[in-house]
Formats: structure tokens, C-alpha cells, sequence
């Protein structure tokens, strides 16, 4: 396969993507901050299904990430990124620099309310309109067919599709299933942070859900799961859990109506690495 074409500004990208849309080819985008794994690449494949010709979008977005956050050591692998969507098909690469996408007096924010307060949200204001707004700026930018974010970020998900149903744009979005690491672990730019000793003590992550989602389709009580939940991870070594939450699939709030599907979602710390992780119940 060839090699992707690097593009680095706005103009660049709407003369791609017009010249693919007048030989009537369809294009779907793939957001990402780079250090790409198989996770991210899995969306790739996915997208590529349904359209012709796929933008990777490679932005390490400094809006969504707070103060004390990883965002001067989030890893920056542009070369390897390269190679990797060589081998699965990507066409493009998106990499706009900081100031090509918040030019000189830059004062626009998109805000979801609601979805974005509580389980992430709670610990990391401002982070969704971080997100929110670089995402409808990349959307806005490529003009896609379609746009696919992966499940990992379940409620990063949700976020997108209110805001693109409520503001009217056009993109089809697509959810992109949770790809994991062969012991179970969800694949993450951040698990390369946790030591060989701490990656141990995160598969108590995956198997707490996987073990209470089950217990909660056999009928158990999901109040009393979520706080045995807590305990479990707390017992296996994460030092702090921020949540684990049985929630609406969809508005992501407390399980109200019977019959509506779950989600169970859950972020906690292991040292100093922060995970998140969820899954269907
Ligand atoms: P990033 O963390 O790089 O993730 C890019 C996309 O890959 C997201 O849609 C995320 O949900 C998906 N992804 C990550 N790990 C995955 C896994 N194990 N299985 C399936 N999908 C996975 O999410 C972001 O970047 C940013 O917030 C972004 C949307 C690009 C806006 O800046």
C-alpha cells in the first residue's frame, strides 16, 4: 500500500477531500491524537468498510487537557503513526499544527450540557469542550462522509453524536467496538506509562467489569455491584477509582427506566496513570 499523503493545513485538506468528492468517492475521518495502536488502527478498518478514501486526523489537542495533566509527555510518534496507517490503508494524514487550528483570536467554544458533567466529566472540567470544539472544528475542516470514534471513550462517544445531531452537521458518526490487549487490558496511548508490575494490577479492570456486567444481567442489584466494584479495584491495587457506574447506554444517566440497554463504565488510578475502560450489559 502507498504511503499516506501528510497534510498540514485546513486548505490542503478541503482540496483532498473536494478532489476525492468529484470523482464521487466517499470519505470517512478517524480523529486521533497519534501514537497510534492497534485500537486506533482497528477504526481504520472499520471506516474503510464503509467509505473510499480515509483521513487520519493526528492532533495533540491542548484544549482538552487540564492544567495538571499529560499533555507536555503525551507521547508524539508522527513517523511510526506513519508506517502503521501505511499497513492498514489510510489515504491521508491530518496533522494541522497548534496555531493553524487556533489561529490568532480563536474565542469559540461548543459546550454539551448535561452528558458532560457527570463519570469524566466530574474530575476533568472542561475537558468535553475541549473536545467537542476541536472535534466539530475537524469535522467542519474534512467535511467527511463519515467520522467513527472508538467505544473506549464511551461517553466521549455520546458526546459527539448529541452535538452533531443538536448543531445539525452532516457527518455520519459511527461507534468503533473496544479493541483490548491480549490479557484483557482496553489498548490505550496511556497504558505505555504503567510499569510491568502496575499493567498486573490493571487487568482488575477489565475482569471487575466483565465479572459485574454479568452479575447485573443475572438480576443482581446494580447499586450494591457498583460498590463491590469499588472494592475490588481498590483491592487489587488502584489507588483511587473516580467511578464505577451503571448508566443509560445512550443519555448516560442512573438507570431509571427498566428495559433501557446499560453501560457500566469505570475510570480509576493505578500510580499515576489514570484508566478508563466500560462495557455492555
Ligand atoms: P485518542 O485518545 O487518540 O483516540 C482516538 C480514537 O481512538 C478515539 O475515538 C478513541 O475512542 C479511539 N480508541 C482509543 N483506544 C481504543 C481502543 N482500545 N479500542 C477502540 N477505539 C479506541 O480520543 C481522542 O484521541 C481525542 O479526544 C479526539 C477525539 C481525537 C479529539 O481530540
Amino acid at each position: 500500500m502507498t504511503t499516506p499523503l501528510t497534510l498540514s493545513t485546513v486548505s490542503a485538506l478541503r482540496d483532498q477531500v473536494n478532489h476525492w468528492k468529484s470523482q464521487n468517492l466517499r470519505v470517512g475521518l478517524v480523529p486521533t491524537m497519534g501514537a497510534l495502536h492497534h485500537g486506533h488502527l482497528s477504526l481504520v478498518k472499520t471506516i474503510l468498510k464503509d467509505v473510499d478514501r480515509v483521513v487520519v486526523s493526528i492532533f495533540v489537542n491542548p484544549t482538552q487537557f487540564g492544567p495538571n495533566e499529560d499533555f507536555e509527555s503525551y507521547p508524539r510518534t508522527l513517523d511510526t503513526d506513519s508506517a502503521a496507517l501505511q499497513t492498514v490503508g489510510a489515504h491521508a494524514i491530518y496533522a494541522p499544527t497548534a496555531r493553524e487550528m487556533y489561529p490568532e483570536g480563536f474565542a469559540t467554544t461548543v459546550h454539551v450540557a448535561g452528558l458532560t458533567e457527570d463519570l469524566c466529566g466530574a474530575t476533568r472540567p472542561g475537558h468535553f469542550d475541549g473536545v467537542a470544539t476541536v472535534v466539530s472544528k475537524l469535522l467542519n475542516q474534512c467535511q467527511p462522509d463519515v467520522a467513527i470514534f472508538g467505544e473506549k471513550d464511551y461517553q466521549q462517544l455520546q458526546v459527539i453524536k448529541r452535538f452533531v445531531r443538536d448543531l445539525d452537521m452532516p457527518p455520519r458518526i459511527i461507534g468503533g467496538a473496544i479493541i483490548r490487549d491480549d490479557d484483557g487490558l482496553a489498548a490505550s496511548s496511556r497504558n505505555t506509562y504503567l510499569s510491568a508490575e502496575e499493567r498486573i494490577k490493571a487487568l482488575a479492570l477489565p475482569r471487575t467489569l466483565t465479572d459485574l456486567a454479568k452479575r447485573a444481567r443475572d438480576g443482581e442489584d446494580v447499586s450494591s455491584l457498583e460498590k463491590q466494584g469499588y472494592k475490588q479495584l481498590l483491592d487489587a491495587g488502584f489507588l483511587a477509582v473516580e467511578y464505577i457506574t451503571f448508566c443509560d447506554a445512550e443519555t448516560l444517566e442512573s438507570p431509571a427506566q427498566q428495559g433501557r440497554p446499560l453501560r457500566l463504565l469505570a475510570a480509576a488510578r493505578i500510580g499515576t496513570t489514570r484508566l478508563i475502560d466500560n462495557i455492555s450489559v
